[in-house]
């Protein structure tokens, strides 16, 4: 296999402004999601202190093995929305070990809002079963939540994707062998508390956990009955009486130990299923190259091109791509490697994509498919080429093949935005409308249809005749400060909107990563995928 090798020069001054951009990026992220972590009101912290409870990261913390990563999944959902009163979207996701097993968790954070769900929050527990049941991972809920956010109902209650889903998802994945676990380590209200009640084996803890359809408040309102939380749906109740919960513990931490015991007695064959893919092939080995001069590889304007090989050779073993087609179809590269000793076939943009850059990448794809290989697709993509000739060559039927392949192809894919992405690109890059097992993007990177220059000037051009009328025969200079005008907050707007926070807070990604973090991650990532099982191949019709 061909060691890459890097024509970056770190003592150069593009490289230093580039390092300093990256870095400070860098450095915002990680500001952005220690605050998210732990800025909360004093209030509300010395609220679950006096209650006896832990933190929701002390929780997870608890819960996993000791020295078990934890693959936190978008930790800045609902980031910058909701004038910041719901950091995290109050929720917390991620794959971390338990009893050795890798499992999905999601924890509701009662110090946001009482742990309700805000859209976001809906769609953060939505997005993480899809990956428990994707990649076949045992479930834990450690549930403390009031329920819908009241105040945003008609975005959260009624529609396909909203919190109904979230109890239909727990009996498919009961049904598809997937253990579902429930730890209810405070108040599981209204239709939370079908949590603990749809899951396989449920756990409360006495005095502050609580299920309930409706609480002592609303049950007075309703009946005129006067009951306290303990007797209408505590830990004693439910686990002597009404037999919604089956373990009793005395406080948290002996809660957390009964998931793990729990978690320990599944049997390997429905835990932790057969691997679909050779997991850690080889030992893994770090790059040639340091990974923080990805800093200075990256350009600090991200309409700048670089070529792709300088970033995969500090994110794969060895530094080692054995590239396919090398001399074909430039603008995309293809190859196989391994990250974290997992092997890996990678599609990587290094230009626009041409029609023979799409008929290769194509090409590749169904190779991955053929050998069981997962995809690393790594996105720096503006679109298409256009233009007559291109269109004549017809290349939007060489690009629909490779979305066909990208559909259908039966490998994990993971993505990983670290440009830009816009256009088609971005669909036959295994875009998020093509369900990757996850999708990862970097501090740096832009999502937009188009860009906002690019998009500015189609309006402009779709829109001038109106404003040359509505100015009555101007004159050029005239026209040029309309045409700055009518710009400007097109402009804006894309600046905004592409924005990687803007993304993520949205759930478009699992979450930005550091670029020096993002080998580990994948590593986790990929390995992760081995859970799941291997769809039956097959593809549609290639339009030739
Ligand atoms: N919708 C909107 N806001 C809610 C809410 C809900 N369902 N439940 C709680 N909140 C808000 C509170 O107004 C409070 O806001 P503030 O910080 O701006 O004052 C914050 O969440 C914390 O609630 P609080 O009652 O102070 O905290 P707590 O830890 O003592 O109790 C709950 C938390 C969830 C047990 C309690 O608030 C509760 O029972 N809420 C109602 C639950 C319910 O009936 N849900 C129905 C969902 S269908």
């Amino acid at each position: 296999m061909t060691e890459l090798s890097s024509h970056i020069n770190p003592n150069s001054e593009e490289f230093k402004a580039n390092y300093a951009a990256n870095k400070a990026l860098a450095e915002q992220l990680a500001d952005r999601q220690r605050a998210v972590a732990t800025d909360r009101s004093p209030r509300s912290v010395e609220l679950q202190r006096q209650r006896d409870k832990l933190l929701v990261r002390e929780r997870i913390e608890v819960l996993l093995d000791d020295g078990s990563p934890f693959l936190e999944l978008s930790p800045l959902a609902a980031w910058d929305m909701y004038d910041g009163e719901a950091p995290g979207a109050g929720i917390v996701t991620g794959i971390g070990r338990v009893s050795g097993v890798d499992c999905l968790i999601i924890a509701n954070d009662p110090t946001v809002k009482g742990g309700t769900y805000f859209p976001e929050t809906v769609k953060k527990h939505l997005r993480a079963q899809t990956i428990a049941e994707e990649n076949r991972l045992t479930t834990i809920y450690l549930v403390d939540s009031g329920g819908a956010f009241l105040h945003l109902q008609a975005d959260v209650f009624p529609d396909r994707e909203h919190f109904g889903r979230i109890f239909y998802n727990i009996a498919r994945l009961s049904a598809a062998g997937i253990t579902q676990i429930a730890a209810v380590v405070g108040s599981c209200t209204a239709g939370g508390a079908y949590i603990p009640a749809m899951a396989d084996e449920t756990v409360i803890v006495r005095g502050n956990g609580t299920i309930f359809l409706a609480g002592p408040p609303l049950v007075r309102a309703a009946t005129g009955e006067e009951v306290s939380a303990e007797d209408l749906g505590g830990g004693d109740v439910h686990t002597r009486i009404s037999g919604v919960a089956d373990h009793l513990a005395d406080n948290e931490a002996e809660a957390l130990d009964k998931v793990r015991e729990i978690v320990s007695h599944l049997q390997p064959g429905l835990a932790a299923r057969p691997r679909s893919v050779p997991l850690a092939a080889q030992t893994p080995e770090e790059p040639l190259y340091p990974a923080d001069e990805l800093y200075g590889v990256i350009p600090a304007d991200p309409r700048h091109v670089y070529d792709v090989r300088e970033v995969i050779a500090r994110l794969v073993d060895g530094s080692r791509l054995s590239e396919f087609k090398a001399r074909f179809g430039p603008t995309v590269v293809c190859g196989f490697a391994h990250i974290m000793g997992i092997p890996v076939g990678i599609v990587a943009n290094n230009g626009l994509l041409f029609s023979e850059a799409a008929l290769k990448a194509t090409h590749f794809i169904q190779l991955c498919g053929q050998r069981g290989t997962p995809l690393l697709f790594m996105q720096n993509i503006a679109g298409f080429m256009v233009g007559r000739q291109y269109e004549n060559e017809g290349i939007a039927k060489h690009g629909a093949k490779m979305v066909m392949a990208v559909s259908n192809v039966n490998v994990p894919r993971i993505t990983l935005l670290h440009g830009v992405s816009h256009g088609a690109g971005n669909y036959g890059m295994s875009g998020r409308a093509y369900d990757p097992r996850f999708l990862f993007s970097w501090p740096n990177s832009r999502i937009s249809v188009m860009s906002g220059d690019a998009a500015a000037d189609t309006l402009w051009m779709v829109g001038k005749k109106q404003v040359f009328h509505q100015l009555d025969d101007p004159t050029d200079s005239e026209m040029r400060l309309a045409e700055e005008k009518f710009k400007r907050p097109i402009l804006e707007q894309y600046g905004r909107e592409s924005d990687p926070y803007f993304a993520t807070a949205r759930l478009w990604d699992d979450g930005i990563l550091d670029p020096v973090k993002t080998r580990a991650a994948l590593g986790l990532a990929f390995a992760t995928t081995g859970h799941g099982p291997r769809a039956a191949g097959g593809y549609g019709t290639f339009r030739m």
